[in-house]
Order: C-alpha cells, then sequence, then structure tokens
C-alpha cells in the first residue's frame, strides 16, 4: 500500500456536498491540525499564539441522548431515533475483560507501561484516571530552539523508536535529533514492598550524535520529566537546585498505588529547575511548559523553568540540564506509605549499577525470546536481524491505553437537543496496539488482526487482553467503530472533520485471522496446557459477541442475493473520482465498478466472509454447541468456499483471474 493510501485508509472523508470539492486528508491538512510546535521564540515571544493555540474542542458533556428532527416526531423519524439509541447501546453479552483471567495477578502485572505511543517516551497506568510521565526536551535545528514532546514527522529526527520492548516491563529506544543522542530505557519491577503495579524506572543517555563539520557541537541538554495525575490529585515537590548523586523529587498518593516517591539519581552534576501547574487539561503539555519558557524567558532571559508552583498543582515539571554527555536515572516507587516499604532499597536496586544490570538481562532475554519465538536461524545477517527486532519493539513498545467515548455522526437532519449532531459511545478503555506513533497513535479496528498475528505469538496472554477490550467494544447491532479516538489526548491528534464515527461503516473482521491461529495452535498443542484453558475460556466468552459481529456482516453487507457481498456505502453520485473509492473495506483505492450499485459482489469480502464463518464453525465444534448456528456457520462456509460456485461469480474466463464484479466502463474522457 502506498504512504497516500495509507493515509486515507483509516480516514472516511465527509461526503462531499454537491458541487464542492471532494475532501482528501493531505498531509498539509493533518499537520496543521496535529499542531505540530513551532520554534521557542524566546526574545520575541508571542504569547497570544503560544497560549491561543487552543483548537475549540467540543465539549464531551452531553445532557442526553435525545434527537430530533428538524421536522417534528412523526412515526418515522421516533422508529429512526430509536434505531439511532441502539447504535450507543452496548451488546447484552457477559463483558471479555470481566474474566478471570483479565483479573488479579493478570491486570496488575500490566498496570504501568509505555503506555502512551503518541509521545516520545510517556508512561502511564490502565486506570482512567491515571498517574502520567513523560519526558520533553530542547531540541535545536537550523539555530532555532524547539521542544519535543509529541511525535511529529516534522520534527525530522533521523530516528526513533524502540529498540527491543517486550510488552511488559522492558524497552530500550534510541531517538536523534540533528545533533543530540538520546538513548531512553524503561524497566519495571515489582519488588518487596511496592504498591500495587510495583515501581518503575526510566534511564535517560544525552549525548552528541556525530555532526557535520559546519555545525556547533551541542555542549548542553535541557531534559524536563513531568509527573502529572490525571485524577487531579496534588504532588509535592521536594525544591532543590543542585543535584548531587541524588534526590528526591517529588512525592504524592495515588488511589491505587498508594503513596508515591520520585528520585533521580546521577553520577553527573546537573542543574534542576521546576514548576507546578493545576489543571486538568493532558492534552497540550506542550504548550504549557513552551508558555511558561517562553514568559519566563522573555522576563530574564534565561531558558529555564521558573521555579515556582501554582497551588495545589497535579502536574509537576522537572527540567534537568546537564553538560554533554550525561545519564540519569528516575525511579518511582509506589506503596510508600507502609512501613516496610524498603524505599531506599528499591530505588537502589532501579538506578546505578544495579539498573544496569538488569537492563543488560532484559535486553538478552529479549533477544533470546526474539529468536525462538519466531524461530529465527543463524543465516539471517545482523542487518535483518536489527530491522525485525526494532519492528517488534515498536510494536510492542507501541501499545497503548487510552479511555474515552467515540463521537457517532447522526444521519443528516438528525441533531441532539443542544444542537450537537453526534452522540457519545459509552465511556470505554482500549487497550490496543497503533498503527502509528506519529500519524495514527489510536486504536484501529482493521490493523489490529493483523498487529496481532505477530503478538499472539509473542505473548498471547497481551494479545487477548487487546482482543478481549476490542470486542467489548461492540454494541448491541454487532457494530464496532472502527477508528477509536479515546480521550482528549488521542483526539487532539485528529482532524476535526475525521472524528465522526459512522455505524453504517465497516471495516474487514481481521480479527478472525488471528482467531483462526489461535484455534489451530491450541488443536495442535503449541500452548502450555494452562495458556490453552485460557485460549478456550476466552473463545466461548467471545463466541456470542463474534456472533453478533458476524451477523452484522451477514445482514447490512449483503449483495442482491444473499450469497454474495459487497462494501456498501460507495458514493454513486461522484463525479470527482473514476473508481469511488471504497475506504471501509481497508483498500480504499482498489479499483472497483465505476458505477456503484447493488448488483456489486466484492471477491475480498466474499473471503472475509469465509474466514469468518471458518471460524465461528470451528469455535462451535470446539464447545460442541451443537446448535443450529453451528449448522449455518458450516452451510455458510460451505457454499463460500464452492469453486463452481466462486468461478460463477467472480472467474473472469478470458484472463483467468478473480474479479469483483459490478458495473464497470473503461470508457472514460
Ligand atoms: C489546553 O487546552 C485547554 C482546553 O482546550 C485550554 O483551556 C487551555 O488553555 C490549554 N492550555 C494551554 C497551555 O494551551
Ligand atoms: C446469514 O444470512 C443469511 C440470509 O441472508 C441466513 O440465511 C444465514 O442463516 C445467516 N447466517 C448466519 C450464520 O447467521
Ligand atoms: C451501467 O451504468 C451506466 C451509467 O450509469 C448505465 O447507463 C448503464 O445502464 C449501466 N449498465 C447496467 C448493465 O446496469
Amino acid at each position: 500500500m502506498s504512504g497516500g493510501s495509507r493515509r486515507t485508509t483509516r480516514i472516511r472523508p465527509k461526503p462531499p456536498a454537491s458541487g464542492s470539492e471532494p475532501e482528501r486528508p493531505s498531509a498539509g491538512r493533518r499537520r496543521e491540525r496535529n499542531r505540530d510546535h513551532g520554534p521557542i521564540r524566546l526574545m520575541n515571544v508571542r504569547i497570544c499564539t503560544l497560549l491561543g493555540l487552543g483548537f475549540g474542542f467540543l465539549a464531551l458533556l452531553l445532557v442526553g441522548f435525545f434527537v430530533y428532527s428538524s421536522g417534528g416526531g412523526s412515526e418515522e423519524e421516533l422508529a429512526e431515533a430509536r434505531k439511532l439509541m441502539r447504535v450507543v447501546t452496548p451488546l447484552p453479552a457477559p463483558k471479555m475483560m470481566d474474566l478471570p483471567q483479565f483479573q488479579g495477578e493478570h491486570k496488575e502485572s500490566l498496570y504501568w507501561g509505555t503506555y502512551r505511543p503518541n509521545v516520545y517516551l510517556g508512561i502511564r497506568a490502565r486506570t482512567p484516571k491515571s498517574l502520567i510521565a513523560g519526558l520533553m526536551w530542547i531540541g535545536i535545528k537550523d539555530g532555532q530552539y524547539f521542544l519535543r514532546h509529541v511525535c511529529q514527522d516534522s520534527d525530522g529526527f533521523s530516528t526513533y523508536g524502540w529498540t527491543d520492548h517486550n510488552g511488559r516491563d522492558y524497552g530500550r529506544q534510541k531517538i536523534v535529533d540533528q545533533g543530540l543522542s538520546l538513548t531512553t530505557s524503561f524497566l519495571k519491577e515489582k519488588g518487596h514492598g511496592s504498591g500495587y503495579g510495583g515501581d518503575w524506572a526510566v534511564r535517560i543517555n544525552v549525548q552528541n550524535e556525530k555532526l557535520s563539520l559546519e555545525e556547533a557541537e551541542l555542549t548542553n541538554a535541557h531534559l524536563f520529566f513531568y509527573l502529572a495525575d490525571e485524577g487531579g490529585s496534588i504532588l509535592n515537590v521536594v525544591p532543590r537546585k543542585l543535584f548531587n548523586k541524588g534526590a528526591l523529587l517529588a512525592t504524592g498518593s495515588h488511589k491505587e498505588v498508594g503513596g508515591w516517591e520520585l528520585h533521580l539519581k546521577s553520577l553527573d552534576n546537573l542543574e534542576a529547575h521546576h514548576a507546578g501547574f493545576r489543571t486538568r487539561h493532558m492534552h497540550n503539555l506542550t504548550e504549557l511548559v513552551q508558555g511558561t519558557l517562553a514568559v519566563y524567558g522573555r522576563r530574564t532571559g534565561q531558558l529555564q523553568l521558573p521555579d515556582a508552583s501554582e497551588e495545589s498543582s497535579n502536574i509537576l515539571i522537572f527540567q534537568i540540564s546537564a553538560k554533554l554527555p550525561s545519564s540519569l536515572d528516575i525511579a518511582f516507587v509506589s506503596g510508600t506509605n507502609s512501613k516496610s516499604s524498603r524505599i531506599e532499597e528499591r530505588v537502589d536496586s532501579l538506578t546505578g549499577t544495579a539498573l544496569t544490570s538488569q537492563l543488560k538481562r532484559k535486553q538478552e532475554e529479549f533477544e533470546e525470546k526474539y529468536l525462538t519465538c519466531f524461530n529465527i536461524k543463524d543465516k539471517v545477517d545482523s542487518e535483518a536481524m536489527a530491522a525485525g527486532k526494532a519492528a517488534l519493539g515498536n510494536l510492542l513498545g507501541g501499545i497503548g491505553y487510552f479511555y474515552g467515548q467515540s463521537k457517532i455522526s447522526l444521519p443528516k437532519g438528525f441533531k441532539q437537543k443542544d444542537g450537537k449532531d453526534f452522540l457519545l459511545y459509552w465511556p470505554a478503555a482500549l487497550f490496543t496496539a497503533v498503527p502509528s506513533r506519529s500519524f495514527f497513535p489510536r486504536g484501529f479496528l482493521w490493523d489490529e488482526g493483523f498487529h496481532q498475528l505477530i503478538i499472539w505469538r509473542w505473548d498471547v496472554k497481551i494479545c487477548m487482553d487487546i482482543v478481549g477490550h476490542w470486542l467489548d467494544l461492540i454494541n448491541i447491532d454487532g457494530w464496532i467503530p472502527r477508528e477509536q479516538i479515546l480521550g482528549a489526548e488521542a483526539l487532539s491528534k485528529v482532524p476535526e472533520e475525521y472524528v465522526l464515527q459512522h455505524p453504517s461503516n465497516g471495516n474487514p473482521p481481521t480479527l478472525f485471522l488471528l482467531l483462526r491461529d489461535l484455534i489451530s495452535n491450541t488443536r495442535m498443542k503449541s500452548f502450555s496446557e494452562k495458556e490453552n484453558d485460557e485460549i478456550n475460556v476466552f473463545l466461548s466468552r467471545a463466541y456470542i459477541r463474534l456472533g453478533a459481529w458476524f451477523n452484522w456482516f451477514n445482514t447490512t453487507q449483503l449483495g442482491k442475493d444473499t450469497s454474495n457481498f459487497y462494501w456498501h456505502g460507495r458514493d454513486e453520485k461522484t463525479t470527482k473520482e473514476l473508481n469511488p473509492k471504497t475506504l471501509t473495506s481497508g483498500l480504499d483505492d482498489y479499483p472497483r465498478a465505476s458505477h456503484p450499485n447493488d448488483d456489486e459482489r466484492h471477491l475480498d469480502l466474499r473471503c472475509w466472509m469465509l474466514l469468518a464463518a471458518n471460524c465461528m464453525r470451528s469455535i462451535g465444534e470446539l464447545f460442541e454447541t451443537k446448535t443450529s448456528l453451528e449448522k449455518d456457520y458450516h452451510g455458510m462456509a460451505e457454499k463460500l468456499s464452492n469453486f463452481e460456485i466462486l468461478n460463477k461469480m467472480h472467474l473472469d474466463d478470458v484472463s483467468g483471474a478473480y474479479f469483483d464484479f459490478g458495473n464497470h466502463t473503461g470508457r472514460f474522457v
């Protein structure tokens, strides 16, 4: 798939108003909304532009779900309104994530993680109101200062990404920002005395990257490490300007992890400054720091934070300045309010030489597991090996946790009482891998099936946890919103016109690819007995949800006769495209019939339906449901795999190839 088509894969441009240009998301437009951060103008600060970057986020509060049409309440409109309410009604079936296997130790083991893929280094817990941590730094390009934080292609780094990450408690990332090279390592540990979810540490190495001759060598680095409580609890700063070896930076308490402390350790001489803020807005922290630096900079001519905190700050930002090269360790320890919490020992084991050896051991484990897990023999050359590890590391390191509500578009003519043209899906959590940390740092239904083809081999429990979250997003009609924009942080990356999800739009049910693998590998006994049991319990609970999903396709994407399928919703009126796009199919601009109509038959959807029917049949057999439904799946799978029918419907005798069917003309002028 070309870069251009990937860009549109996940976005359904809003149907062009008649006569207007069709909307095609362009990189330029997206950047505009991505709010790429410009240079920090120290002396010539335009505060209004720095602070005025609010993009008019729609208030998320809704009074109620009532919808009305401008015409008044006829029977038809009431029926339509009832249908709309169904869209935001969850499927009444036991939730996947309520399964015992996702509680207890499993849940705690995945509590903390690098679950904020949209920033270069971001840590949070899998809970709606978490403590979040992150890193910013000042980069210099063409003599201008830039604050780095949110992943954005326009930063023009020669590289960034996880060279290794095990998806659980270890990761290492390399970032090269012009003349500055950073390595960030993450390690998590449940020590004796830790609070819920354990402790974690971040090691940051900064050094000069070799430069071209004309550039001056950097001598200093300014790092900004922050901790913020989304729930609004107060964080206490321990003010101190110079650090000799190490110090306590901050303390606080969170209802899930108990008391906590943030420590800094380094053998280098560091200078530190801080700032504290009270705000619930976590999606624009870059602007917050940028604005603060600009204000203080204009007053004092110094590029530093003011060493001041707002009353009851719930966000603390620490500026740590160091001569290059430098290395520092930041340790977060929880459960510090209990007597036997061994704080000092735990901090020691998460910093300095103890951290060095733990990171080394984790790296070796990662490499070993990589070789055995994917059965890699030594004939693979080292470059390919590194690329493979980075691909895996970035897939696992890109896994994020999101919490919020999707916005669902209302049909034309419908509005909420307060004038809004969307409904809110129910509040939900999503644990998911993401297609791109800079462009698409959120969940996409159709990508996820492909991600999981790799993840299940690495860690089947993480895989089931992710798929479980997705399946819990299914509504009573069997529909899952295909692009998940949950929470303000995710929303801040999406142009407004692409936020709404359309309940008539599907997306290929790729999760069945993974389920097929799970089913066949349990049969082949590739898993441990415990894993096998958990997979069976998982599949058994998923059966109803998958059935509803299947049924959504089987009813809404049906062709003229019941054994054929096509992607509904192509625009037959457009005069701007020779082959109207099919964004829902994932193959956006695959050339289908030039004149969309309901005679169409789409080969790819037929294949997805066969895969899905086969999976449903296998799961049914696994649990010997012996229901009529099982016979139905069986019958459909037989019919869809019947070559005589397939040939009749899709084979082109002349070329000997299988095609879509539809009213297509090659005669364009
Ligand atoms: C962050 O966003 C909120 C909500 O849009 C806005 O009120 C606030 O002023 C913004 N903060 C900064 C520093 O831009
Ligand atoms: C799919 O839909 C057809 C009708 O179009 C129906 O006969 C069949 O039973 C459905 N299959 C399942 C498994 O629900
Ligand atoms: C195909 O579409 C063209 C243009 O809309 C129409 O004139 C023609 O009748 C259609 N042919 C068939 C077989 O439907």
